[in-house]
C-alpha cells in the first residue's frame, strides 16, 4: 500500500507533458486488471473459446476462427483517461506446446485499429518471449522489441511469467525464480495512447500467429510490479494473482512432492568478471558478462548462454549529410584491402564522386569524368580492382559508351582501362561462373527504342579485355542482378518499359551449357531492381516495382503508389513463387542487411504522383509474419540504399536523384 502511495507521489512529481497541468490521475483502476476475464463470458461458453484441464488445472484455449471474439476495446479498462501506465507488470499463466521453427505466437496484443499498428504486444517463439510495443519520437514511429532468451518455457507444462516493465528496465520472472533485467536504451513510452484501441487475447487480430497453447491466467497491474504479490509461492509454476471465475475451481490436487522438487533458485550463484572456469565443481553455476550483457550457465563443462548477448537494431541516427557534386543515382561501397573503404556516387552531371571514409566520414577523395552516370559497379579479378560507370548519356562527340576503371596501386587513383559501347546504360553487374569473370550492362533504350538486347561480356584471360559473349533481348532494362544457388547461376534482369507499357515481364535466366537460357518470368511494373538474399537456408529475390503505366490505360492506370513483390524459391518446384507484396510509392531500391541475427530490408520510395518527399520503409523479418515495417524515414526523391560496416559499426547510405545530398544513417544497436 504504502509502495504505491509512493509511486503516485512520483508521478505526481514527474507529471507528463502531454498530460498538460491537470494533476495526475490514473488512467485505470490501480488493481490487477483481469484481462482474460474480460473476454470469458460468466458462463465460460463462447465461440472460439475452449474450457480444457491439464495437469488437473483449468485454462482457456482459443480457436482460429474469429479472432474478434476474444478481443474488447481498451476503453472498457481505461475508463479514466486514454494512457497506458508507464510503469506495469503483465502477469500470465499458460502451457504452451513445443513450437516448430521460426513460428511465433501472440499471447496479447493492444491495437490501433485505424492505424492498424500495434502499440504493445507479447509474443513467443520457439526460444524467446518478446515483448513489443510502439516509441515514437519526432524522427518517426519505432516498434522497440525486448526479447528475454526463454527456451524453457516450451515443455508442454504450465508456467507464471511476470513481466514487469519501468522505463527502460524490462524484468521477466518465470514461476517466481531469479528475475532477468534487461535495460534497454529505449524507455517504455511515457505517453502511449490506447485512445480508439482494442485487445486481442491470444492473437494480434489475425488468424495468423494464434496463440495455440492454454491459458489461464493474464493479468495487467497498473503502476507496480506484481512479483513481491506473488512470489514466493508455494505453487510457483501457478502462482495467482487473479483468474476468471470459471477457472477457479483446482479437480486435481498438484502433487505436493513437484513442488517440493521444483528447484528452487534460492542459491544460485552468478560470477562476475572474464569468463571463469566451467568444470564440473562450478556446474549449474551462473557467470554473467556485463562487457556483453551475456548470462552463461556452467553446464557439464561448457558456458551455455541464458541470455543471449546479442545485437539487435534500436534506431538509426543520421551520421553525416554528403553534400554531392551532383544528384546521385547511385552509390556503390567498397573496400580496397590495406588502402581503406569507398563510396562511388553516380552524379548526374558531368562528374562523378569517389569517397574515402576518413575519420568516421566520406571524404571526397577523386573525381571522374561521366555522362549522366547512374551506377559504379566494384569487381576484382585476381589482384586487379575494377569500378565500371554505367553512363546513361553521350559524350560531347554525341558517342556513347560506358567505362571500366582500373585501381592503380602506385598512383592510388582508379585509371580508365576500357570503354564500352552502351545504350543509355543503367546498370553494370559483375559475376564469375566456373572460374570466368563477366560483366553485364543493362541496355535501357537506344533512341527512342527500348526493345533492344542487353550484353554480358566475358573476360579474356589472354587479351586482358571484356569481350562480348552474349546478347539478351530486354525491354528498358534497368538493372541485372546475378546469383547462385548450389551449383547453378541465375541472372535476372529488370525490364521496365516496352514502349508502350511498364507492365512488362523480367526475366530470370540460368546459365546452361555455356550461355544464359530463360528460366521464369515475372510480371513487373516498371521494375527498377532485383535485390536477391538469404534467410537460413531460404532464398528470396526482392523486385521494385516504380510505375504502373500503359498507353492504351493511361487514364485509368497511371500509378506510382502500387506494391512491390517478394518472391521465394521453392527448391522442389524449381519455380520463385510469390512470398510477400508490400506497398510501395515508385520504389527503386530495395536493400537487404543484417544486425545480428534480425535481417532488414529497406526500400527507396522516390515519389507518390505528385511529390518526392515520401518516406523510405525500413522492414523487419519476422518469420512467418513476413517483412513487417519497423522504421519510416523521410527522405526526397530517394534512389540508391547501401548497407556498410565499419569498425565502428553498422552503416546505411541513401542518395537522392533529386537533390545534390547523400546520407549516411548509423544503426544503433544494442
Ligand atoms: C508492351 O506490353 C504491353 C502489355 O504487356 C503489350 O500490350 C504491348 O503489345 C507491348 N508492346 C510492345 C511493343 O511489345
Ligand atoms: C561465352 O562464354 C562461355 C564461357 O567461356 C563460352 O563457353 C561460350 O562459348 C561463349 N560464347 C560466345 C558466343 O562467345
Ligand atoms: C492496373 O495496374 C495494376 C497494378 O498496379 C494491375 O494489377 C491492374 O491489373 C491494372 N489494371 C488494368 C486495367 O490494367
Ligand atoms: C513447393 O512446391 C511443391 C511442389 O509443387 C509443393 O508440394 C510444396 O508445397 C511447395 N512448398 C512450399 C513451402 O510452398
Ligand atoms: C555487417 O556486420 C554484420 C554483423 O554484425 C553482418 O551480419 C552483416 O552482414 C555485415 N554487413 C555488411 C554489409 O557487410
Amino acid at each position: 500500500m504504502s509502495a504505491l502511495l509512493m509511486l503516485c507521489a512520483v508521478l505526481l512529481l514527474l507529471g507528463t507533458p502531454s498530460r498538460g497541468a491537470r494533476p495526475w490521475e490514473p488512467c485505470t483502476d490501480l488493481r490487477p486488471l483481469d484481462i482474460l476475464a474480460e473476454v470469458v463470458p460468466l458462463n465460460g461458453a463462447t465461440s472460439g473459446i475452449r474450457m480444457v484441464q491439464v495437469e488437473g488445472v483449468r485454462g482457456l484455449q482459443f480457436s482460429a476462427t474469429e479472432p474478434r471474439t476474444t478481443s474488447f476495446p481498451a476503453s472498457r479498462i481505461f475508463s479514466s483517461c486514454d494512457f497506458f501506465p508507464e510503469e506495469f507488470s503483465i502477469i500470465v499463466t499458460l502451457r504452451v506446446p513445443n513450437l516448430p521453427p521460426k513460428k511465433n505466437e501472440y499471447l496479447l496484443s493492444l491495437l490501433a485499429e485505424e492505424r492498424d499498428t500495434l502499440l504493445l504486444g507479447l509474443r513467443y517463439s520457439p526460444t524467446q518471449l518478446h515483448f513489443l510495443f510502439l516509441s515514437e519520437d519526432l524522427a518517426g514511429a519505432w516498434q522497440t522489441r525486448v526479447s528475454f532468451w526463454s527456451p524453457g518455457l516450451m515443455d508442454s507444462r504450465w508456467h507464471t511469467l511476470i513481466l514487469a516493465v519501468s522505463q527502460g528496465s524490462f524484468s521477466l520472472t518465470t514461476d517466481c525464480g531469479l528475475p532477468v533485467d534487461i535495460m534497454a536504451d529505449v524507455s517504455f513510452p511515457p505517453t502511449l495512447s490506447v485512445r480508439g484501441a482494442r485487445f486481442f487475447i491470444g492473437s494480434r487480430k489475425r488468424t495468423k500467429g494464434l496463440f495455440t497453447g492454454v491459458i489461464r491466467q493474464l493479468v495487467l497491474l497498473p503502476g507496480s510490479d506484481a512479483t513481491p504479490q506473488l512470489c514466493p509461492s508455494r505453487n510457483a509454476r501457478l502462482a495467482e494473482l487473479s483468474i476468471p471465475q470459471v477457472l477457479k475451481r483446482l479437480t486435481g490436487k498438484p502433487d505436493d512432492n513437484e513442488v517440493l522438487n521444483y528447484p528452487y533458485e534460492a542459491d544460485m550463484k552468478v560470477t562476475l568478471g572474464s569468463r571463469p572456469p566451467c568444470t564440473k565443481a562450478e556446474g549449474a553455476q551462473f557467470w554473467f558478462d556485463a562487457a556483453q550483457k551475456g548470462l552463461y550457465l556452467c553446464a557439464g563443462s561448457e558456458w551455455v548462454s541464458v541470455l543471449a548477448a546479442k545485437t539487435k537494431l534500436d534506431y538509426v541516427e543520421e551520421h553525416q549529410s554528403l553534400h554531392t557534386n551532383s544528384e546521385t543515382l547511385g552509390i556503390e561501397v567498397f573496400s580496397i584491402p590495406g588502402v581503406g573503404l569507398f563510396a562511388a556516387a553516380a552524379n548526374r552531371k558531368a562528374r562523378s564522386a569517389i569517397y574515402k571514409w576518413t575519420d568516421g566520414k566520406f571524404v571526397s577523395y577523386q573525381n571522374i569524368a561521366t555522362h549522366q552516370a547512374q551506377s559504379w559497379r566494384h569487381f576484382t579479378i585476381g589482384k586487379k580492382i575494377f569500378l565500371a560507370v554505367a553512363n546513361f548519356g553521350p559524350n560531347e562527340r554525341g558517342q556513347e559508351f560506358s567505362v571500366i576503371y582500373k585501381w592503380s596501386p602506385r598512383k592510388l587513383k582508379f585509371t580508365l582501362y576500357q570503354r564500352i559501347a552502351t545504350h543509355s546504360a543503367r546498370d553494370w553487374e559483375a559475376f564469375e561462373v566456373d572460374g570466368e569473370h563477366f560483366l553485364v550492362v543493362a541496355n535501357h533504350r537506344e533512341g527512342d527504342n527500348h526493345n533492344i538486347d542487353s550484353m554480358v561480356y566475358r573476360w579474356n584471360p589472354s587479351s586482358q579485355l571484356f569481350e562480348a559473349n552474349q546478347s539478351i533481348a530486354t525491354s528498358g532494362a534497368y538493372d541485372w542482378e546475378f546469383f547462385t544457388v548450389g551449383p547453378y547461376s541465375f541472372l535476372v534482369v529488370a525490364n521496365t518499359f516496352n514502349g508502350t507499357s511498364t507492365q512488362v515481364h523480367s526475366h530470370l535466366y540460368i546459365w546452361l551449357v555455356g550461355a544464359f537460357q530463360l528460366f521464369q518470368s515475372f510480371l513487373t511494373f516498371g521494375a527498377a531492381d532485383w535485390e536477391v538474399f538469404h534467410i537460413g537456408e531460404r532464398i528470396f529475390l526482392a523486385v521494385a516495382n516504380s510505375h504502373s503505366y500503359d498507353v492504351q490505360m493511361q487514364a485509368q492506370n497511371d500509378s506510382y503508389v502500387l506494391s512491390s513483390v517478394i518472391y521465394e524459391l521453392n527448391i522442389t518446384a524449381q519455380t520463385f513463387v510469390k512470398f510477400q507484396d508490400i506497398p510501395t510509392c515508385s520504389a527503386l531500391d530495395w536493400e537487404f542487411f543484417s544486425v545480428g541475427e534480425d535481417h532488414f530490408l529497406v526500400v527507396a520510395n522516390s515519389f507518390d504522383g505528385n511529390t518526392f518527399s515520401v518516406n523510405s520503409i525500413i522492414y523487419r523479418w519476422q518469420g512467418y509474419e513476413g517483412f513487417v515495417a519497423v522504421h519510416k524515414l523521410p527522405t526526397f526523391g530517394c534512389r540508391d540504399w547501401e548497407a556498410f560496416n565499419t569498425t565502428a559499426g553498422s552503416y546505411l547510405i541513401y542518395s537522392s536523384a533529386k537533390e545534390p545530398l547523400s546520407r549516411v544513417l548509423k544503426l544503433r544497436t544494442g
